[in-house]
């Protein structure tokens, strides 16, 4: 008989894996204490913006295999127990907040048949695995855990699940493994690596991941930094060293940084973490990356005052990009719209625009001034600034807009626009990382 899966918490993670493993053709049923999100779901309204998971949403509600509670009741007919909960930064540390893992736990044990298997994805602190195993347990002996990392990327949610590029599982038992093995068959039958290891390991291997991606992107930018101490070009420099395979090309990016709800939140509490354990020492390089990228918003943010001048009060700036990723309407820990604030408490009218984040950007941050139209949001600007690399921000023609703002000035705060194009067409383009030619 095909497993039935339950899924707690419809959030980002939650409704991927939920609308996935229904498209795998497994009985899911997504659950979350939010009554309006469940309400949504059923209708086939995503509550966010992630390409191809909408559609997928629609088919798999319509194949009926796939439904949505707001009861944790509901979980009591499934096998396996995906919690997918989120695990924010807290409030007055740089720890991960576990309370909604914690009762999701306590929730779920009490309902759940002896014998089912409780599966964590949510990013949590080396540990957290064994103390829950424990704590479900001790409400029903006959439950058990595994923990089974997220690696999705979001704008490549659903193709990250469906085609992972490894999969992690952190076991106690072989039955676990035989039961997970059946729940990601057909990713089995693609060859996709599998990955078995005990609970502590699966639980570190995603801050590691996470920890090594940030580390590749302050790496690039603390070269970025050099760069411009010295006149050289951070895009050849990464270019050049990209193609040695050791290296490796990807994630070289240099520019206004990181953000979003994985990578800053999980090297900080992977830092709290380890200073717990007493391994602090270990990952103190991590402050540094951490650092490295907040201090990648100030350099822009000083390429402006260079610029136009020391005091921006009354200056007109525009803002291309409020996601902190393309492909995305996500727009926590955002470097774009962090820039924009500050911008505009230093005086600056700042007006942003993005193609799918301008909703909750306003929500966020609503004393910045939006625009629907690229238009209307550099009309009469003293200053560009491309801060989030949408596609359609690289196809503009440089040549119709120039007669639109002010002063022909852009910055590529992501070094994804073709500079000579935009220089041929009149304008004074400036990078990060990058020395000005005019
Ligand atoms: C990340 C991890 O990639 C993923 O495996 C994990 O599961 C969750 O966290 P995501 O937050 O979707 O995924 O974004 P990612 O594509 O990793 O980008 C993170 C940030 O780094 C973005 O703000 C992006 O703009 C920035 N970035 C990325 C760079 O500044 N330069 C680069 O070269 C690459």
């Amino acid at each position: 008989m095909t497993l039935k899966i339950s899924v707690i918490g419809t959030g980002y993670l939650g409704v991927t894996h939920a609308a996935c493993m229904s498209s795998m053709g497994f009985e899911v049923v997504g659950i979350d204490i939010d009554p309006s999100k469940i309400r949504a779901l059923r209708a086939g309204e995503l509550p966010f913006y992630e390409p191809g998971l909408q559609e997928l949403l629609v088919s798999e509600l319509a194949s009926g295999r796939l439904t949505f509670s707001d009861s944790i009741t509901s979980a009591a007919a499934a096998d396996v127990h995906f919690i997918c909960v989120g695990t924010p930064q807290q409030a007055e540390s740089l720890a991960a907040d576990l309370s909604y893992v914690d009762t999701a736990i306590d929730n779920l044990a009490p309902v759940i048949k002896s014998g089912s298997l409780v599966v964590g994805k949510s990013t949590v602190p080396v540990g957290t695995a064994e103390r829950l195993l424990a704590r479900l347990q001790e409400i029903n002996p006959l439950l058990d855990l595994a923990w089974n990392p997220e690696f999705l990327r979001e704008g490549f949610a659903v193709e990250d699940t469906l085609h992972p590029n490894r999969l992690v599982v952190g076991v106690t038992n072989d039955q676990a493994e035989v039961i997970l093995k059946e729940v990601y068959a057909q990713n089995l039958a693609q060859e996709v690596p599998w990955i078995r290891a005990d609970l502590p390991t699966a639980e570190l291997v995603k801050g590691a991941a996470n920890s090594f991606l940030a580390t590749k992107i302050s790496f690039i930018n603390a070269m970025a930094e050099v760069c411009e101490a010295a006149g050289g070009d951070v895009t050849v420099l990464a270019k050049a060293i990209g193609y040695d395979p050791r290296i490796g090309s990807r994630f070289l990016q240099a520019g206004i940084g990181f953000g979003g709800g994985c990578l800053p939140k999980d090297i900080r509490s992977f830092m709290a973490r380890a200073q717990e354990l007493g391994a602090d020492q270990s990952l103190e390089f991590l402050r540094e990356i951490d650092a490295i990228n907040l201090r990648a918003r100030t350099r822009v943010i000083d390429l402006v005052r260079a610029e136009l001048e020391e005091n921006l009060i009354g200056y007109k700036i525009a803002i291309l990009g409020a996601a902190f990723k393309p492909d995305s309407d996500d727009v926590r820990d955002s470097p774009a719209l962090d820039i924009a604030s500050q911008l505009q408490a230093a005086g600056a009218a700042v007006t942003v625009h993005d193609p799918k984040a301008l909703t909750s950007a306003q929500l966020r941050f609503p004393a910045l001034k939006y625009a629907k139209e690229i238009e209307e949001c550099i009309a009469e600007a003293d200053l560009i600034l491309h801060l989030t690399e949408w596609k359609i921000y690289r196809e503009l023609d440089p040549v119709k807009l120039i007669g639109l703002v002010k002063r022909p000035i852009i910055i590529d705060g992501r070094n994804a626009l073709d500079r000579d194009l935009w220089i041929r067409a009149g304008w004074k383009f400036r990078a990060l990382g990058r020395k000005a030619i005019n």
